[in-house]
């Protein structure tokens, strides 16, 4: 009677640990590191704090991370605008590398530049595992042209503008203006190239580093979103990895159609054929999105 007393506790307590939807649910949910615009923060409660808040009621439970470079908010912005983004990247992977609740991987997410800055995250720094990268209005092939500012900072954009037409490449345009790093002259590819020091890196411009490469494909999905009357952002197509067709400021050409696809230089063709490639639209202009179209569009990515 004993016996079978203790027989029957222990197939109940062993039932007990294999179906406790507890232990097998607990954060089921893929934490999501968001990774801020121009002229933006990690906090602002209009923007990436409202994002945050929307996205921890659809998806209860889910760790967000919405990434602040630098020790306040303000600094955050400031260092939007003026910090070398490399060491931005350097910075976000060695934090992303000591936070215990991303171990396991994560999801990204990234506002504007950010949605490039996430990419080198991506490609240099495998660890923590990024599953599926989201760039929202991203420049993945920078921008010739800066036609408006987010936000209200019209006087910093005046400023930056005339920066970049005095000499973007120059080296100190480049270690100090974020948005002179993923400039790109069609007009001076060879000065691109040569001086570029986050765009022309990360998109494989002067070598091919093939853990950049290998680290690109471990990514589940590569999202890319794209929006229809986007007045910020030029040329628009850089949205989806295309970009203006080199030698003339004009015509512009598709990821497909690119030297960097075509070489292969970040393995994007066969990440396409895997169905890792996920070109969206959104109707309006940079970063404008409805509730709707962010939950039919984006959410699935997040669960
Ligand atoms: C699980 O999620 C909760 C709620 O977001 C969080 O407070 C907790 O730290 C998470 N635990 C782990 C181990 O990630
Ligand atoms: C390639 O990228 C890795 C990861 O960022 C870096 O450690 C390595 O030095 C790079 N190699 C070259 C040749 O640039």
């Amino acid at each position: 009677m004993n016996k079978l007393f203790h027989l029957l506790l222990g197939v109940s307590l062993l039932l007990i640990l294999f179906l406790n939807p507890v232990n097998g649910y607990e954060n089921a949910t893929v934490p999501l590191v968001l990774w801020h615009g121009m002229g933006d923060s990690c906090c602002n409660p209009l923007s990436m704090g409202a994002i945050k808040k929307m996205i921890e009621e659809f998806i209860p439970g889910i760790y967000v991370l919405s990434l602040m470079i630098g020790k306040t908010v303000v600094q955050d912005t400031e260092n939007g605008f003026f910090m070398d983004v490399n060491k931005q990247v350097d910075m976000v992977c060695s934090q992303l590398a000591q936070d215990p609740k991303l171990k396991k991987g994560y999801n990204a997410m990234g506002f504007s530049q950010g949605g490039q800055f996430l990419r080198a995250v991506a490609q240099r720094c495998p660890s923590p595992p990024m599953k599926n990268l989201i760039s929202v209005g991203g420049q993945q092939q920078g921008v010739y042209g800066l036609p408006r500012c987010p936000g209200e900072s019209s006087v910093i954009c005046d400023w930056i503008r005339k920066q970049l037409n005095s000499g973007a490449y120059t080296s100190l345009v480049q270690k100090h203006l974020v948005q002179a790093q993923y400039w790109h002259d069609p007009l001076n590819d060879d000065l691109y190239r040569k001086y570029s020091l986050f765009l022309a890196d990360i998109n494989q411009e002067r070598v091919v580093n093939e853990t950049y490469k290998k680290n690109l494909q471990l990514l589940e999905n590569f999202v890319m979103v794209k929006f229809l009357q986007d007045t910020v952002v030029d040329p628009v197509d850089t949205e989806w990895f295309g970009f203006l067709k080199m030698g003339q400021a004009k015509e512009t050409e598709t990821l497909q159609e690119s030297v960097l696809y075509k070489e292969d230089r970040l393995g994007l063709a066969a990440m396409e054929a895997a169905g890792k490639l996920h070109f969206l639209a959104s109707v309006g202009d940079h970063l404008q999105f409805t509730e709707e179209w962010f939950t039919n569009n984006l959410l699935p990515y997040l669960r």
